[in-house]
């Protein structure tokens, strides 16, 4: 089975880090989160996998220099400009001739779902497509699902408040379509899967959801990225992950809780970090305190920084003391 990945958003909402890094490959527990999604897809039975790139597509030819990502065999479609979701997943699937009933995701969500669970459901309903639903409570964020008793989709509503609607279970981000979907989707411009082709495929009553409360997380967000990382080493999830990597340099005096540090990070004498990723490269000076923060730049001596982003070329003096900020 094929599957279409998203990975060509600009992912703003985490910037500093991704100026430097597309979001699908920031490492999440030290593996690149387009490894962790690709490897739970090749567990359900997917052999090749379409990234739908937007922009900036070098930084993934550099990172799979083989053409293969956790054992499934990459497609590269480079869109000539960000086509949107449904503009993206057009092109993707056209580019690869995809001709079968295939899975989309989104590329920053990190999910326990059962795929294989989810296409078996998607084959037994015989609409158009099916959408995994998870629950939550302030759905003002997400594109939030009604259904009926057959689970098929009566009602589609993104970002809605939360007078409009009953339902607590909203879009989690992972498709199973047929391609028929395609001819729905005009070739050559842009066009959001959420916000057209899902009502339309609704109107039609060709949309089935399938709920699950099986771990997620949409990883776009600095704090939710940070979730993703330390659910991955605190045992929150099944999979236990190393926290700190075989490259790393701590000084001995320094103390790291509850963290995850990065290939080449330096942590230096009594520093503190706690509840936080240093990503690789990162530099924590002596005597520093990094507390639920994300670091891919430095954090020089004495200085303490709490629930801050530090992107690459960001740097705190010494001895500053920071808090709810990102640098740059
Ligand atoms: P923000 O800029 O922080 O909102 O992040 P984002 O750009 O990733 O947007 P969002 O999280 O809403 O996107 C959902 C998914 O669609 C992500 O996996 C994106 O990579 C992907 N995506 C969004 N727009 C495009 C696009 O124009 N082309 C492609 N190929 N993927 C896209």
């Amino acid at each position: 089975m094929r599957a279409v990945v998203l990975v060509g958003g600009f992912g703003t909402r985490l910037r500093p880090l991704t100026l430097d890094i597309p979001k699908p490959l920031l490492p999440v527990a030290n593996v690149r989160l387009l490894g962790h999604v690709l490897a739970a897809l090749g567990s359900a039975g997917v052999t090749e996998a379409v990234l739908a790139i937007g922009f900036k597509p070098e930084p993934f030819f550099e990172a799979f220099p083989e053409g293969v990502c956790a054992g499934v065999k990459l497609v590269y479609a480079v869109e000539p400009e960000p086509m949107d979701t449904a503009g993206a997943i057009g092109f993707a699937a056209r580019f690869a001739g995809i001709d079968d009933t295939f899975i989309v995701v989104n590329g920053d969500i990190l999910t326990d779902v059962d795929y294989a669970a989810l296409v078996t459901f998607h084959r037994e309903r015989g609409l158009e497509g099916t959408i995994h639903l998870i629950p939550v409570d302030d759905v003002t964020q997400f594109g939030v699902v009604e259904s009926d008793e057959t689970s098929r989709v009566t009602r589609f509503v993104e970002k809605p408040q939360p007078h409009e609607t009953t339902s607590r279970y909203v879009n989690a981000g992972t498709y199973v379509l047929e391609p028929s979907v395609l001819a729905r989707i005009p070739e050559g411009k842009p066009l959001s899967i959420e916000r057209v082709v899902f009502p339309e495929m609704v109107a039609d009553g060709q949309l089935a959801a399938r709920p699950s409360d099986d771990y997620w997380v949409d990883t776009g967000r600095p704090e939710t990225y940070l979730k993703a990382n330390l659910d991955l080493i605190d045992g929150t999830r099944s999979l236990i992950l190393a926290s700190v990597a075989a490259q790393a340099h701590i000084h001995a005096t320094a103390v790291v809780t509850h963290s995850v540090v990065g290939d080449s990070c330096t942590v230096g004498e009594g520093a503190i970090v706690v509840d936080s990723v240093l990503l690789p490269g990162s530099h924590v000076g002596a005597g520093a305190k990094v507390e639920r923060s994300l670091v891919m730049g430095r954090v020089n001596a004495g200085a303490s920084v709490t629930a801050c982003v530090i992107g690459k070329d960001g740097m705190v003096e010494a001895g500053a003391q920071l808090t709810d900020v990102k640098i740059p």
